[in-house]
Protein backbone atom coordinates (compact mmCIF):
# COMPACT_ATOMS: atom_id res chain seq x y z
CA UNK A 1 0.00 0.00 0.00
CA UNK A 2 2.78 2.26 0.82
CA UNK A 3 4.33 2.08 -2.45
CA UNK A 4 1.26 2.41 -4.71
CA UNK A 5 0.56 5.43 -2.08
CA UNK A 6 3.90 7.33 -2.81
CA UNK A 7 4.07 6.31 -6.68
CA UNK A 8 0.60 7.92 -7.02
CA UNK A 9 2.12 10.88 -5.04
CA UNK A 10 4.86 11.27 -7.19
CA UNK A 11 2.46 11.59 -10.51
CA UNK A 12 0.31 14.07 -8.94
CA UNK A 13 3.33 15.80 -7.31
CA UNK A 14 4.67 16.64 -10.61
CA UNK A 15 1.90 16.98 -12.61
CA UNK A 16 2.49 14.43 -14.78
CA UNK A 17 -1.03 13.64 -15.95
CA UNK A 18 -0.97 16.95 -16.72
CA UNK A 19 2.04 16.56 -19.10
CA UNK A 20 0.29 13.81 -20.87
CA UNK A 21 -2.23 15.98 -21.29
CA UNK A 22 -0.32 18.37 -23.14
CA UNK A 23 1.52 15.74 -25.32
CA UNK A 24 -1.41 14.52 -26.87
CA UNK A 25 -2.97 17.78 -27.31
CA UNK A 26 0.38 18.68 -29.37
CA UNK A 27 -0.04 15.99 -30.93
CA UNK A 28 -3.49 16.05 -31.86
CA UNK A 29 -2.51 20.02 -33.36
CA UNK A 30 0.42 19.31 -35.29
CA UNK A 31 -1.20 16.22 -37.18
CA UNK A 32 -3.89 18.24 -38.01
CA UNK A 33 -2.23 21.78 -38.47
CA UNK A 34 1.12 21.71 -38.23
CA UNK A 35 2.78 18.21 -39.94
CA UNK A 36 6.26 19.69 -40.23
CA UNK A 37 6.37 19.40 -36.21
CA UNK A 38 6.52 15.76 -35.97
CA UNK A 39 10.03 15.26 -35.46
CA UNK A 40 9.68 17.57 -32.75
CA UNK A 41 6.39 15.64 -30.87
CA UNK A 42 8.44 12.49 -30.73
CA UNK A 43 11.03 14.32 -28.84
CA UNK A 44 8.45 15.29 -26.50
CA UNK A 45 6.73 12.06 -26.21
CA UNK A 46 10.27 10.08 -25.78
CA UNK A 47 10.91 12.44 -22.54
CA UNK A 48 7.59 12.29 -21.24
CA UNK A 49 7.61 8.46 -21.64
CA UNK A 50 11.60 8.62 -19.73
CA UNK A 51 9.41 10.75 -17.06
CA UNK A 52 6.36 8.23 -16.87
CA UNK A 53 8.99 5.08 -16.47
CA UNK A 54 10.90 6.99 -13.69
CA UNK A 55 8.21 8.29 -11.94
CA UNK A 56 6.76 5.19 -10.32
CA UNK A 57 10.63 3.78 -9.69
CA UNK A 58 11.38 6.59 -7.71
CA UNK A 59 7.71 6.37 -5.49
CA UNK A 60 9.38 2.90 -5.03
CA UNK A 61 12.70 3.77 -3.91
CA UNK A 62 11.06 6.47 -1.77
CA UNK A 63 8.88 3.85 -0.18
CA UNK A 64 12.17 1.38 0.07
CA UNK A 65 13.65 4.11 1.52
CA UNK A 66 16.68 4.13 -1.14
CA UNK A 67 19.47 6.39 -1.13
CA UNK A 68 18.85 6.44 -5.35
CA UNK A 69 15.15 8.04 -5.10
CA UNK A 70 16.32 11.73 -4.81
CA UNK A 71 18.95 10.69 -8.12
CA UNK A 72 16.48 9.49 -9.84
CA UNK A 73 13.66 12.10 -8.96
CA UNK A 74 16.40 14.52 -10.19
CA UNK A 75 16.41 12.72 -13.80
CA UNK A 76 12.40 11.91 -14.06
CA UNK A 77 12.18 16.02 -13.13
CA UNK A 78 14.85 16.61 -16.15
CA UNK A 79 12.83 14.34 -18.70
CA UNK A 80 9.67 16.42 -17.29
CA UNK A 81 10.98 19.59 -17.82
CA UNK A 82 12.70 19.08 -21.47
CA UNK A 83 9.40 17.25 -22.32
CA UNK A 84 7.13 20.47 -21.15
CA UNK A 85 9.33 22.98 -22.99
CA UNK A 86 9.10 20.89 -25.74
CA UNK A 87 5.29 21.01 -25.87
CA UNK A 88 4.91 24.39 -24.91
CA UNK A 89 7.54 25.72 -27.68
CA UNK A 90 6.03 23.60 -30.20
CA UNK A 91 2.18 24.70 -29.92
CA UNK A 92 3.12 28.21 -29.47
CA UNK A 93 6.14 28.50 -32.17
CA UNK A 94 4.83 25.67 -34.52
CA UNK A 95 0.95 26.13 -34.13
CA UNK A 96 -0.70 29.44 -32.87
CA UNK A 97 1.56 31.80 -33.84
CA UNK A 98 2.34 30.54 -37.57
CA UNK A 99 -1.70 30.37 -37.68
CA UNK A 100 -1.93 34.09 -36.90
CA UNK A 101 0.37 34.48 -39.56
CA UNK A 102 3.49 34.95 -37.50
CA UNK A 103 6.91 32.73 -37.98
CA UNK A 104 9.62 33.48 -35.72
CA UNK A 105 12.86 32.09 -36.91
CA UNK A 106 13.69 28.90 -35.61
CA UNK A 107 17.51 30.15 -33.97
CA UNK A 108 15.55 31.87 -31.81
CA UNK A 109 12.52 29.51 -31.08
CA UNK A 110 15.66 26.55 -29.92
CA UNK A 111 17.42 29.54 -27.91
CA UNK A 112 14.40 30.20 -26.15
CA UNK A 113 13.40 26.86 -25.15
CA UNK A 114 17.18 26.07 -24.43
CA UNK A 115 17.18 29.46 -22.46
CA UNK A 116 13.46 28.42 -20.43
CA UNK A 117 14.99 24.77 -19.95
CA UNK A 118 18.38 25.65 -18.44
CA UNK A 119 16.50 27.91 -15.90
CA UNK A 120 13.94 25.47 -15.27
CA UNK A 121 16.59 22.61 -14.59
CA UNK A 122 18.35 25.14 -12.19
CA UNK A 123 15.77 26.06 -10.03
CA UNK A 124 14.59 22.31 -9.67
CA UNK A 125 17.89 21.20 -8.64
CA UNK A 126 18.25 24.35 -6.23
CA UNK A 127 14.88 22.87 -5.22
CA UNK A 128 16.52 19.54 -4.80
CA UNK A 129 19.32 20.80 -2.83
CA UNK A 130 21.45 19.87 -5.71
CA UNK A 131 24.87 22.07 -4.59
CA UNK A 132 25.58 23.36 -8.67
CA UNK A 133 27.78 26.19 -7.47
CA UNK A 134 30.02 23.01 -6.06
CA UNK A 135 29.69 21.07 -9.89
CA UNK A 136 31.51 24.05 -11.40
CA UNK A 137 34.26 24.64 -9.63
CA UNK A 138 35.48 21.55 -8.74
CA UNK A 139 37.02 20.62 -11.68
CA UNK A 140 39.21 23.67 -13.20
CA UNK A 141 40.28 21.28 -16.21
CA UNK A 142 36.75 20.10 -17.01
CA UNK A 143 35.94 23.40 -17.03
CA UNK A 144 38.04 24.01 -19.30
CA UNK A 145 37.53 21.25 -21.69
CA UNK A 146 33.69 22.36 -21.85
CA UNK A 147 35.00 25.82 -22.84
CA UNK A 148 37.48 24.34 -25.57
CA UNK A 149 34.76 22.25 -26.83
CA UNK A 150 31.64 24.59 -26.73
CA UNK A 151 33.77 27.37 -28.78
CA UNK A 152 32.91 25.98 -32.33
CA UNK A 153 29.12 25.68 -30.73
CA UNK A 154 29.05 29.54 -29.87
CA UNK A 155 30.67 30.65 -32.79
CA UNK A 156 28.14 29.00 -34.51
CA UNK A 157 24.89 30.17 -32.10
CA UNK A 158 26.69 33.72 -32.26
CA UNK A 159 27.32 33.39 -36.19
CA UNK A 160 23.51 32.77 -36.33
CA UNK A 161 22.48 35.20 -34.14
CA UNK A 162 25.05 38.08 -35.84
CA UNK A 163 23.69 37.07 -39.22
CA UNK A 164 19.65 37.21 -38.35
CA UNK A 165 19.82 40.76 -36.54
CA UNK A 166 22.17 43.02 -39.24
CA UNK A 167 19.86 40.87 -41.66
CA UNK A 168 22.97 40.37 -43.84
CA UNK A 169 21.18 36.83 -44.96
CA UNK A 170 17.44 35.51 -44.39
CA UNK A 171 14.94 32.91 -44.66
CA UNK A 172 14.14 32.82 -48.88
CA UNK A 173 17.65 34.76 -50.08
CA UNK A 174 19.25 32.90 -52.80
CA UNK A 175 22.80 32.72 -51.95
CA UNK A 176 25.93 32.01 -53.55
CA UNK A 177 28.80 30.96 -50.60
CA UNK A 178 31.86 29.60 -52.79
CA UNK A 179 30.93 26.77 -55.29
CA UNK A 180 27.22 26.35 -53.31
CA UNK A 181 24.24 28.24 -55.16
CA UNK A 182 20.89 27.75 -53.54
CA UNK A 183 18.11 29.03 -51.60
CA UNK A 184 18.69 29.41 -47.36
CA UNK A 185 15.16 27.32 -46.53
CA UNK A 186 16.17 27.46 -42.97
CA UNK A 187 18.49 29.12 -40.61
CA UNK A 188 19.29 27.09 -37.26
CA UNK A 189 21.47 27.61 -34.20
CA UNK A 190 24.31 25.66 -35.29
CA UNK A 191 23.79 26.13 -39.81
CA UNK A 192 22.22 27.57 -42.11
CA UNK A 193 20.72 25.02 -44.38
CA UNK A 194 20.82 25.97 -48.25
CA UNK A 195 18.61 24.35 -51.38
CA UNK A 196 20.01 23.73 -54.68
CA UNK A 197 18.44 23.90 -58.11
CA UNK A 198 19.69 19.87 -57.85
CA UNK A 199 17.59 18.80 -55.13
CA UNK A 200 20.49 19.05 -52.54
CA UNK A 201 20.57 20.53 -49.05
CA UNK A 202 23.68 21.78 -47.96
CA UNK A 203 24.68 22.20 -44.25
CA UNK A 204 26.97 25.39 -43.58
CA UNK A 205 27.74 26.01 -40.01
CA UNK A 206 27.19 29.74 -39.17
CA UNK A 207 30.41 30.32 -38.02
CA UNK A 208 31.41 29.60 -41.27
CA UNK A 209 28.97 32.65 -43.07
CA UNK A 210 30.42 35.04 -40.32
CA UNK A 211 33.83 34.36 -40.99
CA UNK A 212 33.58 34.12 -44.91
CA UNK A 213 31.96 36.28 -47.67
CA UNK A 214 29.20 35.16 -49.49
CA UNK A 215 26.77 36.56 -52.37
CA UNK A 216 23.27 37.31 -51.78
CA UNK A 217 21.69 36.97 -55.69
CA UNK A 218 19.54 39.64 -56.85
CA UNK A 219 20.02 42.28 -53.65
CA UNK A 220 20.44 45.62 -54.28
CA UNK A 221 19.22 48.61 -51.86
CA UNK A 222 16.20 50.03 -52.54
CA UNK A 223 15.46 47.66 -55.37
CA UNK A 224 13.35 44.54 -56.13
CA UNK A 225 14.81 40.83 -55.88
CA UNK A 226 16.19 40.09 -59.46
CA UNK A 227 19.01 38.87 -60.73
CA UNK A 228 20.95 39.97 -63.96
CA UNK A 229 21.95 37.19 -65.83
CA UNK A 230 23.84 36.90 -69.52
CA UNK A 231 23.63 34.77 -72.27
CA UNK A 232 26.19 34.62 -74.73
CA UNK A 233 25.80 34.28 -78.58
CA UNK A 234 28.62 34.60 -81.01
CA UNK A 235 27.51 36.02 -84.55
CA UNK A 236 29.99 36.23 -86.97
CA UNK A 237 31.46 39.90 -87.63
CA UNK A 238 30.55 40.56 -90.97
CA UNK A 239 27.40 42.05 -89.32
CA UNK A 240 27.73 45.13 -87.95
CA UNK A 241 27.44 44.89 -83.96
CA UNK A 242 24.80 47.32 -84.06
CA UNK A 243 23.03 45.59 -86.51
CA UNK A 244 22.72 42.74 -84.26
CA UNK A 245 22.03 44.92 -81.09
CA UNK A 246 18.73 46.28 -82.90
CA UNK A 247 17.99 42.92 -83.87
CA UNK A 248 18.03 41.41 -80.75
CA UNK A 249 17.00 44.27 -78.62
CA UNK A 250 13.79 44.06 -80.56
CA UNK A 251 13.33 40.68 -80.16
CA UNK A 252 13.94 40.77 -76.68
CA UNK A 253 11.68 44.12 -75.93
CA UNK A 254 8.70 42.08 -76.65
CA UNK A 255 9.73 38.93 -73.70
CA UNK A 256 6.55 38.26 -72.10
CA UNK A 257 7.68 35.54 -69.21
CA UNK A 258 6.99 36.14 -65.49
CA UNK A 259 9.98 35.17 -64.66
CA UNK A 260 11.92 38.34 -66.33
CA UNK A 261 11.26 41.58 -65.25
CA UNK A 262 10.09 44.60 -67.04
CA UNK A 263 12.19 47.00 -65.78
CA UNK A 264 15.47 47.22 -66.50
CA UNK A 265 14.42 46.07 -70.39
CA UNK A 266 16.48 43.12 -71.40
CA UNK A 267 18.90 44.17 -73.83
CA UNK A 268 22.26 42.82 -75.78
CA UNK A 269 25.85 44.22 -75.33
CA UNK A 270 28.29 43.68 -78.28
CA UNK A 271 31.32 42.35 -75.27
CA UNK A 272 34.22 41.33 -77.64
CA UNK A 273 34.83 41.87 -81.00
CA UNK A 274 36.67 38.89 -82.95
CA UNK A 275 38.62 38.24 -79.66
CA UNK A 276 41.61 38.45 -80.96
CA UNK A 277 44.26 36.02 -82.66
CA UNK A 278 43.29 32.37 -81.36
CA UNK A 279 45.82 30.32 -79.56
CA UNK A 280 47.87 28.94 -82.27
CA UNK A 281 51.00 29.81 -84.28
CA UNK A 282 51.39 33.57 -84.38
CA UNK A 283 49.01 34.84 -87.70
CA UNK A 284 48.27 31.45 -88.99
CA UNK A 285 44.80 31.50 -87.18
CA UNK A 286 41.80 34.14 -86.09
CA UNK A 287 38.61 34.20 -84.50
CA UNK A 288 35.74 35.29 -86.83
CA UNK A 289 33.14 36.55 -84.82
CA UNK A 290 31.89 39.20 -82.64
CA UNK A 291 30.52 37.93 -79.15
CA UNK A 292 27.27 39.14 -77.09
CA UNK A 293 26.30 38.91 -74.06
CA UNK A 294 22.05 39.31 -73.35
CA UNK A 295 21.43 40.77 -70.42
CA UNK A 296 17.88 40.15 -68.35
CA UNK A 297 16.82 40.35 -64.79
CA UNK A 298 15.38 37.03 -63.57
CA UNK A 299 12.99 37.75 -61.02
CA UNK A 300 12.30 34.18 -60.04
CA UNK A 301 15.50 33.00 -59.17
CA UNK A 302 14.67 29.04 -58.67
CA UNK A 303 14.64 29.48 -62.63
CA UNK A 304 17.61 30.35 -63.69
CA UNK A 305 18.23 27.54 -66.70
CA UNK A 306 15.11 27.66 -68.00
CA UNK A 307 14.58 30.70 -68.22
CA UNK A 308 17.73 31.43 -69.98
CA UNK A 309 17.06 28.46 -72.63
CA UNK A 310 13.82 30.81 -73.32
CA UNK A 311 15.92 33.89 -73.69
CA UNK A 312 18.09 32.04 -75.96
CA UNK A 313 15.21 30.84 -78.23
CA UNK A 314 13.91 34.06 -78.81
CA UNK A 315 17.40 35.35 -79.73
CA UNK A 316 18.03 32.54 -81.81
CA UNK A 317 14.52 32.81 -83.75
CA UNK A 318 15.07 36.61 -84.40
CA UNK A 319 18.63 36.24 -85.88
CA UNK A 320 17.14 33.65 -88.19
CA UNK A 321 13.99 35.51 -89.75
CA UNK A 322 16.92 37.81 -89.92
CA UNK A 323 18.94 35.23 -91.97
CA UNK A 324 21.94 35.79 -89.76
CA UNK A 325 24.01 32.36 -88.80
CA UNK A 326 24.73 32.26 -85.07
CA UNK A 327 29.05 31.90 -86.02
CA UNK A 328 30.28 28.75 -85.98
CA UNK A 329 32.88 28.11 -83.37
CA UNK A 330 35.40 28.11 -86.08
CA UNK A 331 38.96 29.46 -86.43
CA UNK A 332 40.03 30.83 -89.75
CA UNK A 333 42.90 29.50 -91.05
CA UNK A 334 44.94 31.20 -93.61
CA UNK A 335 46.40 28.42 -95.86
CA UNK A 336 47.03 31.17 -99.46
CA UNK A 337 50.41 32.83 -99.06
CA UNK A 338 49.99 36.25 -99.28
CA UNK A 339 51.92 36.73 -102.72
CA UNK A 340 52.87 39.59 -104.09
CA UNK A 341 50.55 39.34 -107.09
CA UNK A 342 47.80 38.26 -104.60
CA UNK A 343 48.37 41.80 -102.97
CA UNK A 344 48.08 43.21 -106.54
CA UNK A 345 44.60 41.16 -107.49
CA UNK A 346 43.31 42.52 -103.83
CA UNK A 347 44.32 46.28 -104.05
CA UNK A 348 42.97 46.33 -107.79
CA UNK A 349 39.79 45.25 -106.12
CA UNK A 350 39.95 47.95 -103.36
CA UNK A 351 40.53 50.41 -106.35
CA UNK A 352 37.96 49.61 -108.74
CA UNK A 353 35.52 49.40 -105.61
CA UNK A 354 36.73 53.30 -104.91
CA UNK A 355 36.50 54.62 -108.92
CA UNK A 356 32.96 53.21 -108.71
CA UNK A 357 32.12 54.98 -105.64
CA UNK A 358 33.23 57.91 -107.00
CA UNK A 359 31.72 57.74 -110.09
CA UNK A 360 28.34 57.72 -107.88
CA UNK A 361 28.52 61.28 -106.95
CA UNK A 362 28.12 64.00 -109.44
CA UNK A 363 30.80 66.49 -107.59
CA UNK A 364 33.31 64.25 -109.60
CA UNK A 365 32.21 64.13 -113.16
CA UNK A 366 33.97 66.02 -114.78
CA UNK A 367 37.17 64.37 -114.06
CA UNK A 368 39.04 61.86 -115.90
CA UNK A 369 39.10 58.28 -115.27
CA UNK A 370 42.59 58.56 -114.76
CA UNK A 371 42.05 61.59 -112.49
CA UNK A 372 39.35 59.02 -110.36
CA UNK A 373 41.46 56.32 -110.29
CA UNK A 374 44.27 58.53 -108.95
CA UNK A 375 41.68 60.00 -106.00
CA UNK A 376 40.79 56.49 -105.52
CA UNK A 377 43.85 55.74 -103.77
CA UNK A 378 43.54 57.80 -100.95
CA UNK A 379 40.13 57.17 -100.48
CA UNK A 380 39.07 55.05 -97.23
CA UNK A 381 35.63 52.63 -96.25
CA UNK A 382 35.11 54.68 -92.75
CA UNK A 383 31.76 53.23 -91.43
CA UNK A 384 29.48 54.71 -88.77
CA UNK A 385 27.47 52.81 -86.33
CA UNK A 386 23.69 54.53 -85.97
CA UNK A 387 23.77 57.26 -83.57
CA UNK A 388 27.22 58.18 -84.19
CA UNK A 389 28.84 61.89 -84.67
CA UNK A 390 30.07 61.98 -87.60
CA UNK A 391 31.61 65.41 -87.97
CA UNK A 392 31.14 68.27 -84.99
CA UNK A 393 29.58 71.84 -85.88
CA UNK A 394 32.88 73.77 -84.68
CA UNK A 395 35.41 71.04 -84.94
CA UNK A 396 38.88 71.11 -87.53
CA UNK A 397 38.03 69.63 -90.87
CA UNK A 398 39.98 66.97 -91.85
CA UNK A 399 38.27 64.60 -94.76
CA UNK A 400 35.32 64.78 -96.83
CA UNK A 401 32.77 61.97 -96.65
CA UNK A 402 30.78 60.67 -99.36
CA UNK A 403 27.58 58.05 -98.33
CA UNK A 404 26.95 54.61 -100.19
CA UNK A 405 24.48 53.95 -97.59
CA UNK A 406 22.40 54.44 -94.50
CA UNK A 407 20.93 57.69 -93.83
CA UNK A 408 22.43 60.94 -91.69
CA UNK A 409 20.92 63.83 -90.10
CA UNK A 410 22.61 67.25 -90.35
CA UNK A 411 21.58 69.74 -87.68
CA UNK A 412 23.26 72.76 -86.40
CA UNK A 413 22.99 74.94 -83.03
CA UNK A 414 22.54 78.44 -83.03
CA UNK A 415 21.66 80.27 -79.44
CA UNK A 416 21.35 76.91 -78.05
CA UNK A 417 18.84 75.72 -80.09
CA UNK A 418 19.41 72.81 -82.47
CA UNK A 419 17.63 72.44 -85.40
CA UNK A 420 17.78 69.43 -88.39
CA UNK A 421 18.77 71.40 -91.71
CA UNK A 422 18.93 68.25 -94.13
CA UNK A 423 19.28 64.03 -94.48
CA UNK A 424 22.01 62.78 -96.66
CA UNK A 425 21.66 59.29 -98.26
CA UNK A 426 23.73 57.28 -100.57
CA UNK A 427 25.32 59.50 -103.49
CA UNK A 428 25.70 62.52 -101.23
CA UNK A 429 28.63 63.46 -99.69
CA UNK A 430 29.69 66.33 -96.72
CA UNK A 431 32.34 68.36 -95.29
CA UNK A 432 33.15 70.00 -98.31
CA UNK A 433 32.12 73.42 -96.72
CA UNK A 434 35.48 73.87 -94.49
CA UNK A 435 37.51 71.89 -96.58
CA UNK A 436 37.38 74.33 -99.12
CA UNK A 437 36.47 77.88 -97.25
CA UNK A 438 39.00 76.83 -94.35
CA UNK A 439 36.72 77.44 -91.83
CA UNK A 440 35.73 75.07 -88.54
CA UNK A 441 32.67 72.66 -89.68
CA UNK A 442 29.66 74.56 -90.26
CA UNK A 443 27.37 71.96 -88.99
CA UNK A 444 27.07 68.73 -87.01
CA UNK A 445 26.15 65.22 -88.95
CA UNK A 446 25.07 62.07 -87.29
CA UNK A 447 24.32 58.94 -88.18
CA UNK A 448 21.12 58.18 -88.37
CA UNK A 449 21.21 54.60 -89.55
CA UNK A 450 24.37 52.49 -89.78
CA UNK A 451 26.14 53.93 -92.29
CA UNK A 452 28.26 53.16 -95.25
CA UNK A 453 30.51 56.28 -96.01
CA UNK A 454 34.05 56.92 -97.52
CA UNK A 455 36.45 59.58 -96.67
CA UNK A 456 38.83 61.34 -98.35
CA UNK A 457 41.93 63.33 -96.83
CA UNK A 458 41.41 67.08 -96.72
CA UNK A 459 44.56 67.55 -98.58
CA UNK A 460 43.97 65.12 -101.68
CA UNK A 461 40.55 67.08 -102.05
CA UNK A 462 42.06 70.23 -102.10
CA UNK A 463 45.23 69.47 -104.43
CA UNK A 464 41.95 68.42 -106.86
CA UNK A 465 39.97 71.51 -106.60
CA UNK A 466 43.63 73.59 -107.58
CA UNK A 467 43.77 71.40 -110.53
CA UNK A 468 40.40 71.67 -111.56
CA UNK A 469 38.45 75.31 -110.97
CA UNK A 470 35.24 73.88 -112.76
CA UNK A 471 34.64 71.44 -109.69
CA UNK A 472 34.89 74.60 -107.48
CA UNK A 473 32.56 76.23 -109.21
CA UNK A 474 29.94 73.38 -109.12
CA UNK A 475 30.24 72.61 -105.47
CA UNK A 476 29.90 76.02 -104.73
CA UNK A 477 26.51 75.95 -106.27
CA UNK A 478 26.06 73.45 -103.56
CA UNK A 479 27.95 75.18 -100.94
CA UNK A 480 26.08 78.39 -101.85
CA UNK A 481 22.41 76.40 -101.69
CA UNK A 482 23.90 74.54 -98.27
CA UNK A 483 24.89 77.72 -96.74
CA UNK A 484 21.27 79.29 -97.30
CA UNK A 485 19.72 75.86 -95.34
CA UNK A 486 22.10 76.78 -92.67
CA UNK A 487 20.79 80.75 -92.36
CA UNK A 488 17.29 79.74 -93.16
CA UNK A 489 17.68 77.49 -90.12
CA UNK A 490 19.19 80.06 -87.92
CA UNK A 491 17.21 83.07 -89.32
CA UNK A 492 13.73 81.68 -90.56
CA UNK A 493 13.95 82.94 -94.11
CA UNK A 494 11.08 83.18 -96.31
CA UNK A 495 11.33 82.00 -100.37
CA UNK A 496 12.49 85.25 -101.98
CA UNK A 497 15.10 86.25 -99.00
CA UNK A 498 16.02 82.99 -99.53
CA UNK A 499 16.67 83.59 -103.42
CA UNK A 500 18.54 86.74 -102.49
CA UNK A 501 20.36 85.57 -100.10
CA UNK A 502 21.50 82.43 -102.57
CA UNK A 503 22.73 84.71 -105.16
CA UNK A 504 24.91 86.54 -102.84
CA UNK A 505 26.41 83.02 -101.19
CA UNK A 506 26.98 82.15 -104.94
CA UNK A 507 29.35 84.96 -105.08
CA UNK A 508 30.67 85.18 -101.58
CA UNK A 509 31.36 81.65 -101.74
CA UNK A 510 33.28 81.37 -105.44
CA UNK A 511 35.37 84.42 -104.18
CA UNK A 512 36.18 82.88 -100.91
CA UNK A 513 37.08 79.45 -102.26
CA UNK A 514 39.63 81.38 -104.82
CA UNK A 515 40.99 83.06 -102.27
CA UNK A 516 41.13 79.80 -100.24
CA UNK A 517 42.93 77.98 -102.80
CA UNK A 518 44.81 81.05 -104.62
CA UNK A 519 42.91 80.39 -107.65
CA UNK A 520 42.33 83.05 -110.57
CA UNK A 521 39.01 84.89 -111.93
CA UNK A 522 37.53 82.61 -114.48
P1 LIG B 1 31.32 71.28 -93.22
O1 LIG B 1 30.97 72.65 -92.75
O2 LIG B 1 32.72 70.99 -93.59
O3 LIG B 1 30.83 70.21 -92.11
C1 LIG B 1 29.44 70.05 -91.90
C2 LIG B 1 28.81 69.68 -93.22
O4 LIG B 1 27.42 69.55 -93.22
C3 LIG B 1 29.04 70.79 -94.20
O5 LIG B 1 30.42 70.89 -94.48
C4 LIG B 1 28.14 70.34 -95.33
O6 LIG B 1 28.76 69.37 -96.10
C5 LIG B 1 27.00 69.74 -94.58
N1 LIG B 1 25.87 70.72 -94.59
C6 LIG B 1 25.77 71.90 -93.97
N2 LIG B 1 24.58 72.49 -94.25
C7 LIG B 1 23.91 71.69 -95.05
C8 LIG B 1 22.63 71.72 -95.70
N3 LIG B 1 21.84 72.76 -95.54
N4 LIG B 1 22.30 70.68 -96.49
C9 LIG B 1 23.11 69.63 -96.65
N5 LIG B 1 24.33 69.54 -96.06
C10 LIG B 1 24.74 70.54 -95.29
Amino acid sequence: MDTLEAVLTEFWGDYTLLLIAGVVVMALAVRLWAPQERKRVRLSAFFTLLHIVLTPAVGALRAAHSGFAHDVRLLSLTAAVIASVGVVTVLVFGVILPRMGLNVVSIVRDLLAAGITVVALLSIAHQEGFALSGLLTTSAVATAIVVFSLQEPLANIMGGIFLQADSSIQVGDWVKIGEINGKVTEMRWRYTAIETRNWETIIVPNGYLMKNEFLVLGRRQGQPVQWRRWVWFNVDYRHSPSEIIALVNEALKTIDNPAVAKDPVPHAVCMDIGSGIANVAPNTGAVSYCRYGARYWLLDLARDDPTDSFVRERIFSALTRAGIDLSLPAETLFVTKETRHRKEAKKERTLSRHVEVLSGINLFDDLTEEEKQKLAVDLRYSPFAAGEVMTRQGNQAHWLYILTGGEASVTVTSNGIEQEVARLHAGDFFGEMSLMTGEPRSATVEAVTDVQCYRLGGAHFKSIIAARPAIAHYVAGILAERQVGLDAARDELDEESRRAKLDQHKVDIVAKIRDFFGLDAA
